[in-house]
């Protein structure tokens, strides 16, 4: 990567009788723009000129020191002798020129903040960049480096690649069943497709069963570790996901939420009369008047539930909280893959989440695969096994790989599904390390680094894990379960 950069330093006045110790200066400058960078790499000042009031400079760096690092680090130091014995002031810094060059074997075919110009030729991709000192100072530059590199790293790999390690792996255990539970499900009348894409609605038999699921959750995990209910909101806005880090990746698989422009009726009236007179909802006109979007439906269940802490501290007598919430759904536009309940657009989930020390947070992960270990080989007899694989806060940002936090990361809960030979991800628990805290400013009162934790168990999964492994009768079905679900309620019936 090469980093080529022109530009001026803005003076306040004339500076000739500076010129030798400017170039004594600029002769010596090697110290300031080597210094952090291993021998031989850093920046160098190719060219620079005395104007009549200014210092025109050519910059061109590795990526140790980048050029716009370079002429920063020159500022003070060119102001000090300028000033203490010339009294000529630095107003500033100009860029007129700024090109950074990076081996590739493409081109980026879409626009991005602040490149007025991008070419590709004989395997290098060279940028322009349209920056003034701010956007020096803000970092813009080495964002967009960022953004190379990881453009630059997936075509390396050839995409994302997902982390996956087996961590453990329970007996085998004879199905009890060996068709699709979705479609025994339908079958039966226990569930109906919504009227929207990848969504169910379940009758009182599917719903009974999510309730008995949930209240194993309750009885087995919840109560005995002390956790309190809570409600996250389930509309997610742009501000969240900054700070969760899903502003970086997730838009492929947001719901997208718009207000209306104006809730004044005079101003819907066009829409009304529309569709009274045609009964069709006209959608472009719609479209005309709603605003922009505000963010969009919950994701990922916990980032909203930040808010709440957020700019406080957290008493050391608290800590570890124990939280969770099961106010509502999550919804993911899913690719092609949607299939039955296993793969939906619209899903249930109780989202556990705990904050406390590194320490605390890493026992309450373990208190917690306890309990799941206990239900998922005692109560609901599961073939299943636990994967160590990218994190979720990761890969719904986008990224591949590990956590670079030592203990932070993802464990998938997974089970087979009999009847195609599939592993289906039925829950996770995850150490988010520092993430939260940090994103959303929540400090210990002990000073100590807060770290969180959260567990996801989606309801449509785990019935999805359950009845494709034992079926949808009763008398398949273990014991331990049997007895928590009791009577089965009387369907809706059709004529
Ligand atoms: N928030 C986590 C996730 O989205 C756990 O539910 O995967
Ligand atoms: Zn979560």
């Amino acid at each position: 990567m090469k980093f080529h950069l022109e530009g001026s330093f803005r003076l306040s006045a004339e500076a000739g009788d500076a010129v030798k110790d400017l170039e004594e200066f600029f002769g010596g400058a090697a110290e300031i723009l080597k210094k952090g960078a291993a021998d031989g790499k850093g920046a160098e000042i190719t060219s620079w000129k005395l104007g009549n009031t200014d210092i025109s400079v050519v910059i061109d760096s590795d990526r140790y020191v980048r050029a716009h690092d370079a002429v920063l680090r020159l500022r003070r130091p060119l102001a000090d002798l300028l000033g203490k014995k010339y009294r000529v002031g630095v107003r500033g810094i100009e860029i007129s020129k700024y090109e950074i060059e990076v081996a590739s074997e493409r081109s980026i075919d879409h626009k991005i903040p602040h490149v007025k110009e991008m070419k590709h030729e004989g395997g290098v991709l060279t940028l322009s960049l349209e920056v003034d000192e701010s956007d020096l100072k803000n970092q813009v530059p080495d964002r967009i480096v960022s953004l190379l590199d990881e453009k630059l790293a997936a075509e390396d790999y050839g995409g994302k690649a997902e982390h996956w390690e087996l961590l453990w792996e329970s007996e085998p255990r004879v199905p009890k069943f060996e068709r699709d539970p979705t479609e025994e499900l339908v079958n039966r009348g226990w569930i109906k497709h919504g009227a929207s894409r990848g969504q169910w609605i379940y009758g009182p038999e599917g719903t009974h069963l999510f309730r008995v699921l949930e209240r194993i959750v309750l009885e087995e995990i919840i109560e005995p570790l002390g956790y309190r209910e809570m409600i996250f909101p389930k509309l997610v806005t742009w501000d969240v996901w900054k700070k969760s880090g899903h502003a970086l990746g997730v838009y492929p698989e947001i719901y997208y939420v718009c207000p209306p422009k104006t809730r004044d009726p005079e101003f819907w009236e066009e829409v009304m009369d529309y569709y009274k007179v045609t009964r069709e909802v006209p959608v472009e006109l719609v479209k005309e008047k709603i605003d922009n979007p505000i963010g969009g439906m919950c994701y990922a269940q916990c980032p909203p539930s930040w808010v709440f802490f957020q700019g406080r501290t957290l008493p050391n007598e608290d800590l570890p909280i124990r939280i969770f919430d099961r106010s509502g759904t999550s919804h993911r536009y899913e690719s092609g893959g949607i299939h039955g309940i296993e793969r939906v657009d619209e899903f249930h989930r109780i989202e556990i989440v705990w904050m406390g020390s590194q320490d605390q947070v890493k026992e309450e992960a373990e208190k917690l695969k306890e309990c799941y270990t206990r239900i998922f080989e005692e109560i609901l007899e599961l073939r299943w096994r636990m994967a160590w694989v990218t994190p979720w806060f990761m890969a719904q940002e986008g990224k591949s790989g590990l956590s670079e936090m030592t203990g932070a990361g993802t464990v998938d809960y997974e089970a087979i599904l009999p009847y195609n030979g599939d592993w289906i991800e039925f829950q996770n628990l995850s150490i988010n390390g520092d993430k939260y805290p940090r994103g959303f400013n929540v400090k210990a009162q002990s000073g100590e680094q807060l770290w969180s934790g959260c567990s996801g168990v989606g309801l449509e999964r785990w019935t999805s894990a359950f009845l494709g492994q034992k079926g949808l009768d009763p008398e398949n079905w273990p014991e331990a379960f049997r007895e928590r679900f009791g009577e089965m309620p009387k369907g809706i019936r059709f004529l």
